[in-house]
């Protein structure tokens, strides 16, 4: 495997994915750029059909990316093999889905709907089909409902418990077999606000205590701004960046609309830079063409005049 990836658990570089249909194309990711420091927590927040779950999609080896270079804890996911990809999808990579039933079976306990993926893998290597756990095995899921804060409901059957708690089941189940990644698609589009806070903060709890890496692709900009670093990509390509200023222990409620994050867009590496429509409307920039100057250590642009115009679209 390749021995490129040190500290940075997620290296994309230039991604491409186009979906073909019988009678159409869609460039969903058209030259994504993305790192990932090992032990982050983050966020990619982008507009509807911007390619968010496309890329996570990716990220989890779940569809093949069409281009590019996609580096996920040292393993080229170009290169590996079917095998490899269901070894990769079972050991290195958790995901929790806004709607849950992806995950979770209804008719079982809590307790034992997070033993499930440690089950599975103990069928695959013993071969003899028997469902029996270990005690360890037991015990490490009740571990996990402790960390979700809902050891105290293991014993109740999944359609016993509100959306929220079954959401957060969802996440010690992805944590079953201890992944390194943890990819989370909307994770809090199906629950109420407090709610949301919530598993947002058992999110930073389990990145902080276990040290997982969290990527969350999320609608909610306020949402995200729980989170260390936010990435934003609009039309299948990493647009801005925002960081965060303040430490994180102060984040007091997320009704707090005060702005405290620095917004940064993002170069690839041919210098290109995607600038947002509505601020190339507010310059009155409506051509392709856009006048770029420097003055006193700054990049300035602006519309051009109409002469030159003209002039550019001869
Ligand atoms: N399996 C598919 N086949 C064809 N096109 C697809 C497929 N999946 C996604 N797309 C298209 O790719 C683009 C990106 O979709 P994607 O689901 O990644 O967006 P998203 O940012 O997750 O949006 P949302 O916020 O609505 O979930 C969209 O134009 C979508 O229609
Ligand atoms: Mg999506």
């Amino acid at each position: 495997m390749s021995e490129q990836v040190r500290d940075n658990i997620i290296e994309c570089e230039n991604l491409v994915k186009i979906y073909k249909t019988k009678d159409i194309e869609v460039l969903a990711l058209q030259g994504l750029e993305l790192t990932v420091e090992r032990g982050e927590l983050m966020a990619i927040i982008g507009n509807s059909g911007s390619g968010k779950s496309t890329f996570l999609n990716m990220i989890g080896g779940l569809d093949r990316p069409s281009a590019g270079r996609l580096i996920v804890d040292g393993k080229d996911l170009f290169k590996l093999s079917e095998k490899e990809l269901v070894d990769y999808k079972r050991n290195t990579v958790g995901f929790v889905w806004q709607n849950n039933a992806r995950n979770l079976l209804p008719y079982l306990t809590a307790w034992q709907n997070v033993q499930m993926p440690m089950l599975f893998g103990k069928m695959q290597s013993a071969g003899d089909g028997k469902m029996v756990l270990s005690q360890n095995r037991k015990t490490r899921a009740l571990q996990l409902l402790e960390l979700v804060g809902m050891s105290h409901r293991k014993n109740s059957k999944l359609n016993m418990l509100s959306g929220g708690e079954q959401q957060r089941i969802a996440i010690a189940l992805a944590l079953a077999n201890n992944p390194r990644l943890l990819l989370a698609d909307e994770p809090t589009g199906s629950v109420d606000l407090s709610t949301a806070s919530y598993i947002l903060d058992v999110f930073r709890e389990l990145n902080r205590e276990l040290g997982t890496t969290i990527v969350i692709v999320t609608h909610d900009r306020m949402l995200a701004r729980k989170v260390e670093r936010v990435v934003a990509i609009r039309d299948g390509k990493t647009a801005s960046e925002f960081v965060v200023k303040r430490n994180l222990a102060d984040v007091a409620s997320l009704a707090d609309d005060e702005s405290t994050q620095d917004e940064f867009a993002v170069l690839d590496r041919a210098g290109r830079l995607q600038i947002p429509r509505d601020m190339l409307d507010r310059i009155g920039v409506s051509g392709n063409k856009v006048r770029l100057e420097y003055q006193d250590g700054r990049v300035v642009l602006s519309a051009p005049p109409a002469d030159d115009e003209q002039e550019e679209a001869k």
